[in-house]
């Protein structure tokens, strides 16, 4: 790997220990978060058959690894964060499923290193594709891991959010506007230290994927007609007005055109 890129995952990985220890707090008090974290699982349950094994690519505190060995699934989790991984396994541990949840300090990129083993779905909720140094390389990677006709369902960072639209507009932050626009990684703080974010629009997304073997299942956006979770402020000011934008929202999340906006997308891609 490139030294700027090992640079660059160092410190997304420094940022996210960082947050390690309040993430999941901070998430479950998030309402605009449980609802796209709801949205995620249901994919998951849809088109993934109960009793699959499911690796879940960059797990944070395993939020929904606890929740997927629950369902009946048999979870690995990986994370490039070791405080995250520590979060996972303490969660893991409380909840008495220690046996039924595999936690690997591992990143994406190191996918290779995990030993052999076959999955039938594989799940990354809330980014963590975004900061990957490689996307390419991580879908050749996931590919190998994945059956033939194993799925992918990831919620990944877009490029075009227009209630994010409306608010740097709103402003005048044209610098803060063109963030998503970029196509490189951007530099996005957190607690004080900083992600290397990579933003993608879903058709970037499935075409690199196309090129690992995968065919796309279905596509919705997350968060088009609520604003994202970090204006969740808003979304407790205006809760009927939130309630009504979700089953709004819900409604046209996959329509064509529609879909390709929001703050993330929810893409299932099938494993040739
Ligand atoms: C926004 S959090 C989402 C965590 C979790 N999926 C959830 O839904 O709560 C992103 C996670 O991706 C992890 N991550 C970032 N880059 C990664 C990489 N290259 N490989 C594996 N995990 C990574 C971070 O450590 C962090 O835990």
């Amino acid at each position: 790997m490139a030294v700027t890129a090992r640079v660059l995952i160092e410190e997304t990985r420094h940022a996210f220990d960082g947050v390690a220890a309040v993430y999941d707090r901070t998430n479950a008090e998030n309402v605009t978060l449980c609802e796209m974290r709801r949205r995620t699982l249901a994919a998951i349950r849809a088109h993934v058959p109960r009793g699959g094994a499911i690796i879940d690519l960059g797990c944070g505190p395993g939020t929904d690894a606890e929740t997927l060995v629950a369902s009946g699934y048999s979870v690995t989790a990986i994370d490039w964060s070791p405080a995250m991984v520590e979060e996972a396994r303490c969660r893991i541990a409380r909840a008495g499923l220690e046996g039924r949840v595999q936690v690997h300090q591992l990143g994406i990129h190191e996918l290779d290193g995990l030993r052999p083993a076959i999955f039938d779905a594989a799940c990354s909720n809330f980014g963590p594709l975004n900061c990957v140094p490689s996307l390419a390389d991580a879908a050749r990677l996931i590919a190998k891991r994945l059956r033939p006709g194993g799925v992918l369902v990831a919620s990944v960072i877009g490029r075009v959010c227009p209630w994010e639209i409306a608010l740097y507009v709103s402003r005048g932050d044209w610098a803060r506007l063109r963030v998503r626009f970029a196509r490189s990684f951007v530099a996005v703080p957190l607690g004080g230290r900083t992600v290397w974010t990579r933003y993608y629009s879903p058709r970037e997304f499935e075409r690199t994927f196309a090129a690992a073997g995968f065919t796309r299942v279905s596509l919705r956006a997350l968060g088009i007609c609520v604003p994202p979770p970090y204006m969740v402020g808003f979304a407790e000011r205006h809760p009927s007005l939130v309630a009504s934008l979700q089953r709004l929202e819900d409604r046209l999340a996959s329509v064509p055109m529609v879909r390709a906006l929001g703050d993330h997308f929810l893409m299932v891609l099938q494993k040739r």
